[in-house]
């Protein structure tokens, strides 16, 4: 956190080759070597071959429910029901595996739709999670409102502190939730250090690596047992669709999160799949220009005035900067802030922003402010995950940033 005016502000240079290794890759882009692809070649490429009927070189909408069997029992590729598999939502999967490092990925229809069923495969009743101190409110509400009375205990701990996190993990823990960066607060969590206290505990590691993307940080390369995303954000990109993720690193998991799926049927539609599909082609140029754009307001404001505090991983004096250097290729496109004014002005500049358009997600092409407090986190006043009431956050999109200074400049004028 830089708090104004007198700290100095600095960008460290990006972390030289984070997240680029995808070794031991063999699903999809059948008949090329997806072992040796970098990045933006299998988020183009990978579990998209062209199509074995027409050749079409997009994977087509494949929008039926059920498929023609051969004989009884006979079937094609093992095409029987659109619920249980479906090409179009298999495209995506492999693509997702492939860009997270994963043996195995999962489609579904919304980023909560995949947290509830990876822990209702990874948990039954009686057992417990540990949960970060300041998770996403959705996350929050499923642990607190719905999984809680089914039975799972938890606590939250800060993440930061790996001790906290040792001390939180009981004999019944079988999870450990992860967010890094954190939403909104952009706190940093080690996923190395955490990946060793989970296989302490015997525990499963699992990171929601939304905020991020698996352009930014590949957590299965680091130890991570499970990655979640909310496709709806940087992966779908264009704040067109929703949907959700799984990828696992461990095929025999793969099995049990797919019998799960199938068993509640959260499963994203192929209208919604090839939505994601498109957007996540262009993951990389988009979360460079994002990168970008955040890098510079997060400058900016940290020379503000009005902003007594600026919450961005890639500042010099970010308590998790070093970390986050370490396991991200750059610091991502959320930047949060806290006005010096208190609750009233931040909401003052949440409504005077013309361009940044006022609006709850993030990770889409265009720029987003929010005030958190009466927004995405409203759910949480009252809990340990309450935010701080002078907060705005802001999903930096990929216009020119020069009109987003701009924007900026004239809401938080007084
Ligand atoms: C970090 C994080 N995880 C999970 C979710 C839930 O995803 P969805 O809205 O796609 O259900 C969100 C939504 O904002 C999120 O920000």
């Amino acid at each position: 956190m830089t708090t104004n005016p007198s700290s100095r502000v600095g960008l460290l240079a990006r972390a030289p080759g984070c997240g680029a290794s995808l070794s031991g890759m063999t699903h999809g882009n059948r008949g090329k070597d997806a072992a040796s692809q970098k990045f933006d070649t299998l988020a183009i490429h990978a579990g998209q071959e062209p199509d074995p009927l027409t050749g079409a070189v997009v994977p087509p909408i494949y929008a039926t429910s059920t498929y023609h069997q051969d004989a009884v029992g006979e079937l094609r590729d093992g095409y029987e029901y659109s619920r249980t598999k479906n090409p179009t939502r298999l495209a995506l999967e492999e693509c997702l595996a492939a860009l997270e490092g994963g043996a195995r990925g999962l489609a579904f229809a919304s980023g909560m739709a995949a947290e509830d069923t990876l822990l209702r495969t990874l948990c039954k009743p009686g057992d417990h999670a540990v949960i970060p101190n300041d998770a996403y409110g959705g996350t929050y509400r499923l642990f607190s409102k719905v999984l809680e009375p089914w039975g799972l205990s938890w606590t939250a701990a800060k993440l930061s502190d790996v001790d906290s996190v040792r001390q939180a993990v009981t004999e019944d823990t079988k999870v450990i939730w992860v967010e890094t960066p954190t939403n909104p607060l952009l706190g940093i969590a080690d996923i190395a250090a955490l990946a060793e206290v989970a296989r302490e505990a015997r525990a499963a590691l699992v990171v929601d690596n939304t905020f991020a993307s698996p352009y930014l940080q590949q957590p299965l390369g680091l130890g991570a047992h499970v990655v979640v995303h909310s496709t709806t954000k940087y992966i779908g990109g264009h704040s067109d669709v929703v949907g959700g993720a799984v990828i696992v690193k461990d095929p025999e998991l793969g099995e049990r999160v797919a019998f799960h799926q199938n068993s509640v049927g959260g499963i994203a539609g192929p209208f919604d799949a090839w939505l994601t599909l498109r957007g996540v082609k262009t993951l990389g140029v988009r979360m460079d220009r994002h990168c970008y754009n955040a890098e510079r307001i997060a400058e900016y404001l940290c020379g503000h005035p009005r902003v007594s505090a600026v919450l961005y991983p890639g500042l010099v004096d970010h308590p998790g900067h070093d970390v986050a250097g370490k396991q991200m290729r750059r610091y991502g496109g959320m930047v949060s802030f806290r006005l010096a004014d208190g609750e009233a002005a931040a909401v003052r500049a949440c409504n005077r922003a013309k361009l940044f358009v006022l609006g709850e997600s993030l990770g889409g092409v265009e720029s987003l402010i929010e005030h958190p407090g009466r927004m995405t986190h409203a759910s949480a006043a009252g809990s340990p995950l309450e935010v701080p009431g002078d907060l705005v956050r802001l999903s930096v999109g990929i216009e020119d940033v020069d009109d987003l200074l701009a924007d900026l400049e004239q809401a938080l004028h007084e």
